[in-house]
């Protein structure tokens, strides 16, 4: 099951290890932050009046997610990796696939769901602060927790390919 992680307006308390990484006018000028917490590459999406925190590199081949674009795929608001254009939706992290079902007759194309693909982070919304709590990956393998370990985090997240 995905994890389903996203802001709370105004929550009963901050979790403990959450991290203080932008003010709410912040996004006022730009829809989307890059930033680190604990260590770890962090985007933050400010998307129709929600907060989505994920991990910065893309599950496929670490692709610069800060650098996508937001998409309604199917109904869900979606991340387009400037690289290869994976659709990763930014409420679960789930990387999403258009194909044909060859057990319907009119096979006409439709999105399905790869599942859990890109690691999401909860956000925390708080008298006008933006917090992220990183989420507990030892209970679940993402497979952008490939691009997220340290050997990475020194390496420039560099633009499109061309
Ligand atoms: S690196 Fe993101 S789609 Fe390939």
């Amino acid at each position: 099951m995905g994890q389903k992680q996203s802001a709370t307006e105004e929550p009963e308390e901050i979790d403990e290890g959450a991290v203080l990484v932008a003010k709410v006018e912040d996004f006022k000028t730009s829809k989307k932050l890059r930033t680190t917490v604990n260590d770890r590459e962090i985007v933050v999406f400010h998307h129709l009046g929600k907060h989505h925190a994920l991990d910065l590199r893309c599950y496929h081949s670490g692709g610069p997610l800060h650098l996508g674009e937001i998409e309604d795929i199917d109904g869900r608001a979606c991340v387009i990796c400037p690289w290869h254009k994976f659709k990763i939706v930014l409420e679960s992290g789930e990387g999403l696939y258009q194909g044909v079902d060859p057990r319907e007759p009119k096979r006409t194309k439709k999105w399905f769901s790869k599942g859990v693909k890109q690691r999401t982070h909860k956000v925390t919304v708080r008298n006008g602060g933006v917090y992220v709590t990183l989420s507990d990956t030892s209970t679940m393998w993402c497979d952008s927790d490939t691009y997220a370990k340290e050997k990475f985090i020194d390496q420039p997240c560099p633009d499109p390919v061309a």
